[in-house]
């Protein structure tokens, strides 16, 4: 498995001696920023134009025009990925979907990880496979979320009443999963503090150890080649 071209940073003696690998490029965080962003901006006027108490919101219009605004900032995350870090987006999609014997032995554990308790988990690699799952859920209902969406956006007056309510269906369906899928990402990304991985880029490496062990042997072994 490749990486996303990893370096070790040994931060000023004097402000800490904590030693840190790079996590996500300034490229990937941007990224990140545009799908989260654009996904809140979907979830909350999807909200306004279909949840009966909040309709009121959404009589001017203003919460459609966004929620079209949001919809064409999502569907451009794939392609903004592609052309700031073509590598990183490979190695996402393809990550996401291989799972080896020891994210088999992880999922199995999978309580205790929930419970914040990652130390003695099976070993794991640059993504644990409880994010490889989430992260391979998110392209799968992205892509139905998109092109449910595009059908009743420019396909609304030929697709007939039965073919627009199965749109529609498919298009809050994919919403709600997605939805669940980041409250469990929100979730872990606290529980682990995790934030600083696409804030800064960078994690501790003692914290790497624990949970990506695979990960950390990788980037020791593509330095070691390098010197
Ligand atoms: C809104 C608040 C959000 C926060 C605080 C957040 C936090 C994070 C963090 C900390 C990571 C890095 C985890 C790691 O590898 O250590 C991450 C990665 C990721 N998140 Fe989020 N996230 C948010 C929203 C979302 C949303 C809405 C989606 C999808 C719809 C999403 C999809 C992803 C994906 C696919 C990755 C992997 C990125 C890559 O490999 O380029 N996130 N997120």
């Amino acid at each position: 498995m490749t990486t996303a071209n990893p370096v070790m940073e040994k931060p000023n003696r004097e402000r800490t001696e904590e030693e840190k690998l790079l996590r996500y490029r300034v490229g990937q965080r941007i990224v990140h920023a545009v799908l989260a962003t654009s996904f809140l901006m979907l979830l909350f006027t999807g909200l306004m134009i279909l949840w009966q108490p909040l309709t009121l919101w959404a009589r001017d219009g203003t919460s459609g025009l966004i929620h079209r605004i949001g919809a064409v900032l999502f569907m451009l995350v794939p392609i903004l990925y592609l052309i700031v870090d073509r590598r990183g987006a490979k190695e996402l999609l393809v990550e996401s979907f291989t799972y080896d014997k020891d994210d088999i032995a992880w999922f199995k554990h999978a309580g205790r990880y929930f419970l914040g308790r990652a130390v003695g988990m099976p070993p794991q690699g640059r993504l644990n496979a409880g994010q490889k799952l989430h992260h391979a859920g998110v392209v799968i209902t992205s892509a139905t979320v998109v092109f449910s969406g595009i059908f009743m956006w420019y396909a609304k007056g030929n697709l007939g009443a039965s073919g627009l309510a199965l749109a529609a269906s498919i298009h809050d369906l994919s919403m709600l999963t997605l939805t669940v899928l980041l409250a469990g990402h929100l979730y872990f990304t606290f529980v682990y503090k995790a934030l600083s991985a696409m804030t800064t880029g960078y994690v501790p490496k003692e914290e790497a150890l624990i949970e990506h062990p695979k990960w950390v042997e990788e980037i020791e072994h593509q330095q070691a080649a390098h010197d």
